[in-house]
């Protein structure tokens, strides 16, 4: 390539031309759309839990190591390659590729993204529209009286139902589509300049509900007091994992959203405040948890029914339980809708750009085609309880197929690819940096330290050592 035009992608940061592509308006919109995607159920649901199962505060610094010397690094990547290439993932990557003068095959990459976020979708809307089934039973006072078995059989009632779980994902899925629908400006952002000022003002009027409980100190120590005792090799595996999810890493996500980002912002910098905020909101959510759990002397490493069956417990008990329980599912909901929105959007841009489809026939095709996947989650509650998929349920099957497989190797081989398919003068200029200082951290990190995590991870999952 020549330095002309390295000169001129030192300019634009990118080397397509933004024409015709939808833009964020702005650094603090790409901001709040990409904390949207990474804060989510993972943050709230599923990061509260796993650090109750894995004992507390030590988990929670492997936890934040995790976030520092993988996470950011490779956030920074997908944003990076998704405004050089300005296109879809797999278009992206196909053009840094093209630049690079490597094999167009590495677009591959991209298209397993997309794929990841597709599949991704389809069962997190499913329990996406569990927190919107509890919402309406919090305010309407459903939780008073409740005991550990009766708020298990809640529970259980609503997963041996279908109907109503199909009812709940379908409105989920109407939802983000209605919105995705509308563009980025007009759909994604309108959306998000509203849903995630609510979510952090709930979150803060939880936090301080939870410390009036009279046991905030309890939760304070037993999310940030270490006893490396109660960690394992395997809790050490489970925090790179959720390093992985809770920024919406190699899901096709981040890069989609980046190849709207305009020219010019800094990647470094918005990375960090991204992830910074995604990790203080999981850290908060633990805050607004756990002291109501402890208040009602309950266990904190109850699992993934912490906030479906134990949290319902709590707020039956306290006082003005069903308005704190209702604001905490309608947060929980909001985190889940703006992670949907950006889980649609990899597929739709792909659909758009490989196929030259328009934006709402784009949105119709996807959106049937994962609203008929999202079924197998569904029924895999109820009735093909007994259907399985590696061995698990077809639910837990296609978390294991993301989570566990699809994100490592994409991951893997997304580093792989910034790393040593990209040069280095073109991932500084594409970062916005030059190539001393700060760029030599970022640049060993991704060379070195995030494949071999990576790989370490991958072989863990397959159950290799
Ligand atoms: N980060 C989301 C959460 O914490 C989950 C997630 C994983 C996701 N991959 C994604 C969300 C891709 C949006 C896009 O809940």
């Amino acid at each position: 390539m020549s330095q002309e035009s390295i000169a001129a992608g030192a300019i634009a940061g990118s080397i397509r031309s933004e024409a015709g592509r939808g833009q964020w308006s702005s650094r603090w919109v790409f901001f709040l759309a990409a904390t949207g995607s990474a804060v989510g159920l993972g943050n709230i649901w599923k990061f509260p839990y796993i650090t109750g199962q894995n004992g507390g505060g030590a988990f929670v610094l492997v936890y934040l190591a995790c976030i520092l010397a993988i996470g950011i690094p490779l956030l920074m990547a997908e944003v990076m390659i998704g405004r050089r290439g300005r296109a879809n993932p797999e278009g992206a990557i196909a053009a840094v590729a093209r630049e690079a003068g490597a094999s167009r095959h590495w677009r591959r990459i991209g298209s397993l993204a997309v794929l990841t976020g597709f599949l991704v979708l389809s069962y997190y809307a499913v329990i996406a529209g569990w927190t919107v089934a509890y919402t309406p039973a919090a305010l309407s006072g459903s939780f008073v009286g409740l005991n550990a078995e009766s708020s298990g059989a809640l529970f259980n009632t609503l997963l041996a139902d279908p109907w109503r779980l199909t009812a709940y994902g379908s409105f989920v899925l109407l939802l983000t589509l209605g919105i995705v629908a509308f563009g980025v400006r007009d759909g994604l952002e309108r959306s998000l300049r509203f849903m995630m000022p609510g979510l952090f003002l709930i979150l803060l009027v939880l936090v301080g509900y939870a410390a009036t409980t009279g046991h905030f100190m309890q939760a304070v120590e037993f999310l940030f007091a270490p006893d490396f005792s109660k960690l394992t090799g395997k809790g050490v595996l489970i925090a790179l994992g959720h390093a992985f999810f809770t920024l919406s890493l190699a899901s096709g996500a981040m890069m989609a959203y980046g190849s709207y980002l305009p020219a010019g912002t800094s990647i470094v910098r918005t990375s960090l405040m991204v992830a910074a905020t995604d990790t203080t909101v999981a850290l908060l959510a633990g805050l607004a948890i756990f002291p109501l759990v402890f208040a009602n002397g309950m266990e904190p490493g109850s699992g993934p029914g912490l906030v479906f069956v134990t949290l319902p417990i709590a707020f039956g008990q306290m006082p003005l339980g069903a308005l704190f329980g209702g604001l905490f599912f309608v947060m929980l909901a909001l985190a889940a809708l703006t992670s949907t929105i950006s889980l649609s959007e990899p597929t739709i841009a792909w659909l758009g750009e490989r196929f030259g489809m328009g934006r709402v026939k784009a949105v119709l095709l996807s959106g049937a085609a994962v609203w008929l996947l999202s079924l197998g989650s569904v029924l895999s509650f109820n009735h093909w309880s007994e259907v399985t998929l590696f061995g698990k349920t077809f639910f837990d099957g296609l978390d294991f197929l993301t989570s566990n497989l699809m994100m490592p190797l994409g991951g893997l081989f997304t580093v792989l690819f910034t790393g040593w398919v990209m040069k280095r003068a073109i991932a500084a200029q594409a970062l916005g940096l030059d190539q001393s200082g700060a760029f030599g951290l970022w640049w060993l990190a991704i060379r070195w330290i995030t494949p071999l995590a990576i790989a370490l991870m991958f072989l863990h999952s397959l159950g290799l050592f």
